[in-house]
């Protein structure tokens, strides 16, 4: 199994690459953000919880994005691995990934950071908002979406540095120059 985590600021283009390696390999790609924004969509009792946590640019509490990734993984036919992108968000969800994955007798195989200029992230979310229709892609939120990553979500790439699955990948410039730089790095732990 080849299980990959796409981790990286808001911006940093998890979801482009995402697809894109999940199609390379042959892997499920499975994105948080989306399945968050499925349950609000559909209008469900828990999207309604979760709708505010996504508008106000703040993460939806550990226990609640553990339990909706987990009934997930459960139903997920058996495949040739998963790429996570927007999942670890913290250092507890991290840990959390890690016992989903023994549980299911497989294990973290790589984890890609997409490193990108800050005033770029901004950009491309602005861009994106004229189009996406995301609540959160508007320039306060993003601001504050950036925020939280300094101060919840990066602290979780000491978790994987410490076991020897993390890579810094260049994530400036263009699609396929960064899918090549992903895939360079991918290919050392097929
Ligand atoms: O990953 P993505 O950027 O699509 O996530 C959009 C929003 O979904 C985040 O800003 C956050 O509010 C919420 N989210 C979360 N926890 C995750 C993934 C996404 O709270 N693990
Ligand atoms: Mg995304």
């Amino acid at each position: 199994m080849l299980n990959v985590i796409i981790f990286g600021p808001p911006g940093s283009g998890k979801g482009t690459q995402g697809i894109k390696i999940a199609e390379k390999y042959g892997l499920a790609h499975v994105s948080t953000g989306d399945l968050l924004r499925k349950e609000i969509e559909t209008n469900t009792h828990f999207g309604t919880i979760v709708k505010g946590f996504i508008d106000r640019g703040e993460l939806v509490p550990d226990a609640t994005i553990i339990g909706i990734l987990d009934s997930f993984l459960d139903k997920l036919p058996v495949g040739k691995g998963i790429i996570f992108d927007g999942f670890p968000r913290t250092v507890d969800q991290a840990k959390s990934l890690s016992e989903m994955m023994s549980t299911h007798k497989t294990e973290i195989s790589i984890l890609v950071d997409l490193n990108v200029d800050k005033q770029e992230l901004v950009d491309r979310i602005c861009k994106r908002g004229e189009t996406s229709g995301r609540t959160d892609d508007k320039p306060e939120t993003v601001t504050k979406r950036l925020e939280v990553y300094e101060n919840q979500t990066k602290p979780a790439v000491e978790y994987y540095k410490q076991r020897n699955l993390y890579t810094a990948i260049n994530g400036n410039g263009t699609v396929d120059d960064i899918f090549a730089r992903l895939c360079e790095a991918i290919d050392t732990v097929k």
